[in-house]
C-alpha cells in the first residue's frame, strides 16, 4: 500500500469499470448501502440494482426505507432490492443487521458506508452536534464494517468496502503538525491513536477549547469525522491486504443533496453513478487503500 491514502481520479477507473464489458458480478452478488433512503446512497443503490446485483438498501427509519426500496422496485430495475433497517450508531441494530446478512443472505460482497450527518449550513461552522457527527460518520461506519468483515465472501478479489468520504477530511486540512505526523506514520499508527484523536477533539468541543487547536477550518466536526474515517480505511486496507477485501474511500465532491441544503455542482444521480463505477471495478483493477476524488483527470495526492 502507498505511504498515504492517495487521491486518485475516478474518471479513468469509471470507464474501465464500464458494466457493459464482461461484468464480474451476478444477481447473487450482494451489495449493502447504508443511508440509502435518499441522496447519493439512494442513487447509488438504484445504479447497483440497475446493474443486476442484489442490493440491500438500508435506512435507520423503517417507513422511509420501505418507501425508498418500493420506489426502486417500481422502476423495474434488473436486480432485486431488499430493505433492512439499520441505524449505524446503534450496536443492537448493527448486530441484528449482521445476523440477518449471515442468516438470510449467506454473506455479502460489497459494503458502501454512505450514511452520514452534518448539521452545518454551507457557510457555518457549528460543532454543537459534534458527538452525533463523530458517532455516525466515523464510529458508525467502523462498527458496521467490523461486524460485517467476517461475512464477506472473499472470492476472487471481489469483496470490497467503499467508504464515502470527503476532501474536507484530507490531511492537508489538518493544521496541527503533530497530528499530521501521527496520521502519516503508517509504521506506528494504530486504531487506538485515531480514536484518541477523536476523543481529544470531542473533549475540546465539550470544554470549549477546540478553536485554534489546528483542526480543519471548514465544517470542523464533519471534517474530523472524515479524517478519522480515511485514517481507519488506510489501516484496514493494510490489515486486510492479501485477505481478499479491498478498502477504498471516495469523495463525490459538492453534490446537491439534503446535506448541502440543495447546493452543489452535480446531482445525486451523477455522484451515485460514479460511486457505483468504483464499487463495481473489475477485480484485476481494484486497488486498496486509495482515496478517489471525483473526475480530476490525473493522479495526484492532496495529503
Ligand atoms: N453531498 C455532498 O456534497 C457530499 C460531499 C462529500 C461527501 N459526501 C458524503 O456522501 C455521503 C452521502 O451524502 P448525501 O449528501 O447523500 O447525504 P444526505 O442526503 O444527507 O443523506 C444521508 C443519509 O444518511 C442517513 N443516516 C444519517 N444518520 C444515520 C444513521 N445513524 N444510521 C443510518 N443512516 C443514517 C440518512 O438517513 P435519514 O434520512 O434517516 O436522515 C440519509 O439516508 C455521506 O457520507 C457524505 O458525507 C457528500
Amino acid at each position: 500500500m502507498s505511504s498515504s491514502m492517495d487521491c486518485v481520479s475516478s474518471k479513468d477507473k469509471q470507464e474501465t469499470a464500464s458494466p457493459a464489458k464482461s461484468p464480474w458480478w451476478t444477481s447473487e452478488t450482494v451489495a449493502v448501502v447504508t443511508g440509502a433512503n435518499r441522496g447519493i446512497g439512494h442513487a447509488l443503490a438504484a445504479r447497483l440494482a440497475e446493474q443486476g446485483l442484489t442490493v440491500v438498501l438500508t435506512a435507520r427509519d423503517e417507513a422511509r426505507g420501505e418507501a425508498a426500496a418500493a420506489a426502486l422496485r417500481a422502476r423495474g430495475l434488473r436486480g432485486s432490492v431488499r430493505f433492512r433497517r439499520l441505524d449505524v450508531t446503534d450496536p443492537a441494530s448493527v448486530a441484528a443487521f449482521a445476523s440477518w446478512v449471515r442468516d438470510d443472505l449467506g454473506g455479502l460482497d460489497i459494503l458502501v458506508n454512505n450514511a452520514a450527518v452534518s448539521f452545518n449550513e454551507i457557510d457555518t461552522n457549528s460543532v454543537e452536534h459534534a458527538e452525533t457527527v463523530l458517532r455516525t460518520n466515523f464510529y458508525g461506519a467502523k462498527m458496521l464494517t467490523e461486524a460485517l468483515l467476517p461475512l464477506f465472501r472473499r472470492s476472487a478479489g471481489t469483496s470490497r468496502i467503499l467508504n464515502m468520504s470527503s476532501l474536507l477530511g484530507l490531511l492537508n486540512k489538518l493544521r496541527d503538525p503533530a497530528l499530521r505526523r501521527m496520521l502519516l506514520d503508517e509504521s506506528s499508527l494504530t486504531e487506538r491513536d485515531i480514536e484518541a484523536m477523536v476523543s481529544r477533539f470531542l473533549a475540546e468541543v465539550a470544554d470549549g477549547t477546540w478553536q485554534g487547536q489546528g483542526w480543519p477550518a471548514v465544517w470542523t466536526d464533519y471534517a474530523v469525522s472524515k479524517l478519522a474515517l480515511n485514517a481507519y480505511s488506510r489501516l484496514l486496507a493494510a490489515r486486510l491486504a492479501g485477505q481478499g477485501v479491498a478498502v477504498n474511500c471516495f469523495c463525490p465532491g459538492f453534490t446537491r443533496t439534503d446535506m448541502t441544503r440543495g447546493w452543489g455542482k452535480r446531482t445525486a444521480e451523477e455522484a451515485g453513478r460514479v460511486a457505483a463505477g468504483l464499487a463495481l471495478m473489475p477485480p484485476g483493477d481494484l486497488p486498496t487503500g486509495k482515496f478517489f476524488k471525483w473526475s480530476t483527470p490525473q493522479l495526484y495526492s492532496k495529503l
